[in-house]
């Protein structure tokens, strides 16, 4: 990782460490906005058409207006030293507003940030949090920075020695980790919950169901209880930063195949798909 870069509202900061958010930001005070996390190999981005669309489908869900021109000049100034590998993070929030759930006339915040990348262990344990994710509330399925459920599902899932925390939604359904999604073995082949569970629409998911549905293997989005995931034989967590990550152990207790044959393909199908294109 080369030095951490800040971008904010058209100019690069000098020191990342300086504070530059006012006070009265809605993201800050209420966690009003939208973020994307992007991957940066070799000072390019990975997946950034698709990590804008999304961006701009979360703004959407909050009302918010993107100006895709400035993000991109954003990801342009931040990246202009080529880091080798970095995370890079965007951030659009409601702007300067009233202290309350009422969102000003203020332009939108507009950050550009590069960080470190995580370096995430060969394999993962993961604990089932007894709180759910709404899939019915009006932010579901939206990136937004209002993350505090997750601090919290995460905090639990490390006092209990795991490092990802997963959720079922309100119907006791599989939904999503607390940065990821789930893939599992059940009935031998591969699912992960369908977009209306409430999960996040992870570019690592849509691209590997797209990469694996390509190579011939089937992957289905279904609708399954937590104990489908429990009883299974392999599973796999998803994301921009973890890529395909075999789960070792649920709740303390060890899968059976941890990485088991689909893991491995599906692990080895991203690798390949995702050398070939930085674009896809
Ligand atoms: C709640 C949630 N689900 C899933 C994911 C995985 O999405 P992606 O593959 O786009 O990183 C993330 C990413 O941070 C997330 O925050």
């Amino acid at each position: 990782m080369t030095t951490p870069r800040l971008w904010l509202n058209g100019r690069l900061v000098d020191d990342p460490t300086t504070p530059v958010i006012r006070a009265d930001d809605h993201g800050l005070v209420v966690g009003d906005g939208v973020f994307e996390t992007v991957e940066v190999a070799d000072g390019q981005p990975f997946a950034l058409t698709r990590h804008l669309r999304r961006l701009h489908d979360s703004a959407r869900g909050l009302g918010l207006d993107v100006d895709e021109a400035s993000v991109r000049e954003g990801v342009e100034a931040v990246l202009a030293d080529r880091p080798a590998r970095a995370r890079l993070r965007i951030t659009v929030t409601g702007g300067p507003s009233p202290y309350g759930s009422d969102r000003g006339d203020a332009t939108p915040t507009v950050m550009v940030a590069t960080g470190p990348l995580p370096d995430w262990p060969p394999t993962t344990d993961v604990a089932v949090v007894p709180w759910a994710r709404n899939e019915r509330a009006a932010t579901a399925g939206l990136k937004t920075t209002s993350y505090a459920d997750n601090v919290v599902a995460l905090r639990y899932a490390h006092d209990r020695g795991a490092a990802e925390a997963i959720f079922a939604n309100t119907r006791g359904e599989v939904c999503e980790g607390t940065g990821s999604n789930v893939f599992f073995e059940y009935d031998g082949a591969l699912v992960t919950p369908p977009l209306d569970s409430g999960c996040l629409a992870g570019i690592t998911r849509e691209l590997l169901i797209e990469w694996l549905r390509d190579d011939g293997v089937p992957v289905h989005e279904l609708a399954t209880p937590m104990a489908a995931l429990h009883r299974s034989r392999e599973a796999f967590i998803t994301s921009t930063t973890r890529g395909v990550q075999p789960i070792r152990a649920i709740d303390g207790a060890p899968l059976a195949q941890p990485p088991g044959p689909l893991t491995e393909r599906a692990a080895a199908v991203f690798a390949r798909r995702a050398a070939a294109d930085s674009d896809p």
